[in-house]
């Protein structure tokens, strides 16, 4: 009878951390508090602007850490909605930001991935300081060999070079590396230099870009990760 042999996969898993790990809407409380029923639109207004900023600046090469993208756009916010923020209420907002609470799913799925015998990274725009301090204050630190921040190149994603410098960071292969991520711009940025793409549509109406690209696998919550790598 021939043998069975077992092959332990361990992949490198890259995983984005604002809106995947780390939930941004965590601001809508503190911002209903300010300015009522428009913290929503607010919040969501908010981080598309952060994004946008991050986007610009990486074309621009004109590189200013994650931190700033995220004020200029609280600043800009303000100014598209005509609301204004007193200096006390916007480092309120900014230090709500360095502390926002992970998903639900978070704690069991790498508790899981990390058994599973995996090699989970953190990997953001957010600068190093600011991604340790959102991990540690979310009690998921220790499930991480690693964060590994945009900040040290100097530009955005989705920009392959930072893709890149993850893979040369960790020593991973493509192939078995993969970019776990609820924002289809990071997916597709992965997806361009080879990597494996793990979706998490975490809302119903979350759309995918267009582009005839597919991630390797969607899920709606990482409790369906583990499954999806074999
Ligand atoms: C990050 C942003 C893109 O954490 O969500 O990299």
């Amino acid at each position: 009878m021939a043998k069975t042999s077992y092959i332990i996969m361990n992949k490198t898993l890259a995983f984005d951390v604002y809106g995947t790990l780390i939930d941004t809407n965590g601001v809508v409380d503190k911002l209903t508090e300010i300015i009522g029923q428009l913290a929503p639109s607010f919040a969501n207004t908010w981080r598309e602007k952060q994004l946008e900023y991050s986007f610009r600046r990486g074309l621009m090469n004109d590189y200013q850490h994650f931190g700033v993208c995220t004020q200029q756009a609280l600043d800009y916010t303000c100014l598209f909605y005509e609301i204004s923020l007193s200096s006390d209420q916007k480092s309120d907002l900014l230090a709500i930001y360095k502390t926002l609470p992970a998903f639900d799913d978070v704690v069991e799925a790498l508790k899981n991935l990390s058994a599973s015998g995996h090699g989970l990274y953190a990997f953001s725009n957010g600068n190093e300081e600011a991604v340790e301090g959102l991990l540690v204050a979310a009690n998921i630190r220790d499930y991480f060999l690693g964060v590994v921040s945009v900040d040290t190149i100097k530009t955005f994603k989705p920009n392959p070079a930072v893709y890149t410098h993850f893979l040369n960071t960790t020593n991973a292969a493509a192939n078995n590396a993969w970019l776990i991520s609820s924002n289809p711009f990071d997916v597709l940025g992965a997806y361009n230099v080879g990597m494996n793409t793990a979706w998490v549509k975490r809302s119903e109406k979350a759309l995918f870009d267009p582009w005839g690209i597919e991630p390797t696998i969607t899920i709606n919550s990482l409790a369906e990760l583990n499954a999806g790598l074999q």
